[in-house]
């Protein structure tokens, strides 16, 4: 029951989707510094090669491997399980990772904004989970499950869209999915858990968060006073994929420093002063 024993990621092989920036890029970290071999995949893939190249510069234990892939289409979908599969027979780990969003005030939201992010936040995740089965199926067993950490948000979690519509919407279907997804591959042996998000940095937040004083605005709103970083996404891949985790199913980790429990002002208060 050593740290090693229960985190260690040695001999597993991963996919990261959108794994060059961001989130993606923090959990490829972590999962290469337990030990994984590591692929990630989005549509710009020179991002993707870059992005490995400095991560095996660190000379942690495991390595990573990056490649062009679009979770955006069907097609994209099977390019890039053919992509994977010229490169290994095996994955033990799926992290579907990609996104994006789209903020519009209400009475302005664009209709194509729906299609746009759906495609890739709620039917790229499903569809590319679904023909990534068979592998995941091959790799698990009882007493080590595959794993699938699906990324949701903490927009998905409570009433805070701050404009982002279907976003906010698209990530409470992926806490769904990934709760009827964790229910029906018990069988196989294979957990379903997603991690809610808060505010981290990444180009998706870039607006917000790229400026220091910005990024320390938006951490003062956050309970705990800062944005989420890098340890915070890897430890949650090192505890959910190693042995530590295997027991765990259909959770929905709030990643978000608290903002998955604030509420409006004390109810009561207004009427003692
Ligand atoms: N940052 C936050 O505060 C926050 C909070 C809660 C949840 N999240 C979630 O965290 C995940 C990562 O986002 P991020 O914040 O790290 O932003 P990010 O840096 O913009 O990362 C998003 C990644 O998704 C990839 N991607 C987008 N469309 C894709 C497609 N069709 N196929 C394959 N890859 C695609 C992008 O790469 P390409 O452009 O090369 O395709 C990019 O690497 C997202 O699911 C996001 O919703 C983020």
């Amino acid at each position: 029951m050593t740290p090693d024993s229960l985190f260690s990621l040695a001999g597993k092989t991963a996919l990261v989707t959108g794994g060059a920036t961001g989130i993606g890029r923090m959990a490829a970290h972590g999962l290469m510094a337990a030990g994984a071999r590591v692929m990630i995949a989005s549509r710009k893939g020179d991002a993707c090669t870059a992005t490995a190249a400095e991560l095996n510069e660190l000379g942690l234990p495991g390595c990573v491997e990056g490649f062009a892939g679009d979770v955006g289409s069907e097609n994209g979908i099977a390019a890039l399980v053919q992509e994977l599969e010229n490169r290994t027979d095996d994955l033990h780990i799926l992290m579907n990772n990609a996104g994006r969003t789209w903020g519009k005030d209400l009475g302005a939201f664009p209709y194509g904004a729906w299609d746009k992010v759906l495609s890739v936040n709620v039917t790229g995740l499903f569809h590319l989970t679904q023909e990534l089965l068979p592998k995941l199926r091959a790799a698990a067993t009882p007493e080590d499950p595959a794993r699938v950490v699906n990324v949701g948000s903490v927009m998905g979690e409570v009433a805070m869209g701050d404009g982002a519509f279907s976003y906010a919407a698209s990530k409470s279907a992926v806490h769904h999915l990934t709760r009827i997804l964790a229910k029906d591959l018990a069988k196989d042996s294979i957990t379903v858990n997603a991690l809610a998000p808060g505010p981290f940095v990444s180009n998706m937040t870039a607006f917000a968060t790229a400026d220091p004083d910005q990024r320390e605005r938006v951490g003062q709103a956050v309970p705990l006073g800062r944005v989420g970083g890098p340890d915070d996404i890897a430890a949650c891949l090192q505890f959910l994929c190693g042995r530590g985790g295997a027991y765990i199913t259909g959770a929905v980790i709030p990643v978000s420093g608290g903002i998955n429990v604030m509420t409006g002002p004390p109810i009561f208060e207004a009427a003692l002063n």
